[in-house]
């Protein structure tokens, strides 16, 4: 997220006339450098349900711009409902939701609801449906039928305005799940560049500053041998999340529970990607770094950052683990052929970004038939990543450079490394005119965009 930064007014602020007076007096010991108090965590403000109906989750969702204090500065951005991140909407698969956007922006918008397949007409692309304009309104609704970590953000103008801060958890939890002692949802968002550079600058993404739901490092504070488990959402334009943590288990993805928990080194998140994760903190404070992450593929060198603290308090043991109803699975077998073929090219010096020599909105359809599963090959011949996004349908990864992956992996987005080639099984399983485009939000603005048409 970039915001517009507002001129700082208040220079009579307490803590910076004491620092004031103490070099004034070149007495260094009244400088106080103990650092900052961490903010305590905060999950964002949950949405009501405005309809008493069983299995109907109703909301209105009100976009208007917004100022907030985002670690430490003022800024000017929008909001829903006047919150930043917007309402955590949460319910149960099986549920329906129906949500009216109302725009009180000046300009128009939509929202797409990201991991989710809906109907085409639900999914908030502009892609031959008018967005909603300045002043008027739009409802959406549809079914959940599937666990997701999703989110919801608006497809139109959809870099500046992701960008401002309109962006919020659309969470759909299997009731089968066990619930922690405290479950957390953790949107990070980076803020790595000055407004006035605009997001091209620098050809390494290196920004590493993150906040968690707005605050800066925030602490939880919890008992020894309780279970934690989190919802982390990449909601950056472009920041890539490395994240490490002791005792880290990645018991989920962005589609629901993973067939069996790993423990990797790095978990890496490029934007629009999500993971559930699950701690179990004993007497130890656990800290969730992010790493430095380099797109291109340099290798990076800085200190990586605390993102979230958790810190107990007593002596329990650490908890071995929620009973999760993992189902394990092998990937499934390559069907062999492709229907369809996307080329990632570009480059950061000229800001063209293709896909198959093409840029939005002057592409080439590719059509699939309804109900029959088919293989998407996406290639990528840039010199940087990119965070592959699909609506209308999760996918398979079958495999990375013709290299199955250890256990079957459901996605939505998937980050394609360099000069690799993954294959992709999607189910074709629902109508419509689907975008597929690259989440780093300049990218897909700058043309790394195109339309699957399922008929
Ligand atoms: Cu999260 Cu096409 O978007
Ligand atoms: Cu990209």
């Amino acid at each position: 997220m970039i915001w517009l930064l507002l001129a700082c007014t208040n220079s009579g602020d307490d803590v910076d006339s004491q620092v004031d007076e103490g070099l004034d007096t070149q007495d260094t010991e009244t400088v106080d450098t103990a650092p900052p108090e961490r903010p305590s965590f905060a999950n964002p403000q949950r949405a009501e349900d405005q309809n008493p109906a069983q299995g109907v989750f109703e909301l209105t969702l009100s976009a208007a711009p917004q100022s907030f204090v985002v670690a430490g500065q003022e800024v000017q951005g929008y909001a829903y409902n006047g919150q930043n991140p917007g309402p955590l909407i949460q319910v149960e698969t099986g549920d329906t939701l129906t949500a009216t956007l109302e725009n009180g922006l000046d300009t128009a918008s939509t929202i797409h609801w990201h991991g989710a397949s809906v109907p085409f007409e639900m999914d908030g692309v502009p892609w031959m449906k008018d967005p909603v304009q300045a002043g008027e309104s739009k409802t959406y609704s549809f079914e959940l039928t599937e666990p997701i970590t999703g989110w919801y953000h608006p497809h139109f103008d959809t870099e500046r305005q992701v960008d401002l801060g309109l962006y919020g958890v659309l969470l759909v939890k299997d009731p089968a799940w066990p619930v922690a002692e405290h479950e957390l949802v953790l949107l990070a968002d980076s803020w790595g560049e000055a407004p006035e550079e605009g997001h091209h600058a620098g050809f390494v993404f290196q920004e590493n500053t993150w906040t968690i739901n707005g605050l800066e490092s925030p602490v939880l504070d919890v008992q020894s041998g309780d279970s934690v488990v989190a919802h982390i959402l990449n909601v950056s334009n472009m920041g890539y999340l490395s994240l490490s943590a002791e005792g880290m288990r990645v018991i989920g993805g962005e589609q629901g529970l993973n067939p069996a928990p790993t423990s990797p080194d790095r978990l890496v998140l490029g934007p629009g990607d999500r993971a559930i994760v699950e701690f179990s903190p004993g007497s130890q404070e656990i800290e969730l770094l992010t790493h430095p992450y380099s797109v291109a593929g340099e290798i990076q060198v800085g200190e990586p950052v605390s993102i979230l603290g958790i810190h107990p308090t007593g002596s329990e043991a650490a908890h071995a683990g929620l009973d999760w109803p993992f189902i394990a699975a092998a990937p499934s077998p390559d069907p062999g052929g492709t229907a369809v073929r996307y080329v990632f090219q570009g480059d950061e010096q000229t800001g063209e970004w293709r896909i198959n020599g093409e840029t939005f909105p002057d592409v080439t359809i590719a059509t699939l038939p309804e109900g029959e599963p088919a293989v998407i090959e996406v290639r990528n011949l840039s010199a940087t990543e990119h965070p592959f996004h699909l609506h209308g349908m999760s996918f398979e990864v079958l495999s990375v450079d013709g290299v199955p992956p250890d256990q079957r992996t459901i996605e939505d987005t998937v980050n394609i490394g360099i000069r690799q080639t993954q294959r992709l099984l999607i189910p074709a399983d629902n109508v419509g005119d689907w975008m597929a485009h690259c989440h780093i939000l300049p990218h897909a603005e700058g043309g790394m965009m195109t339309v699957l048409r399922v008929e």
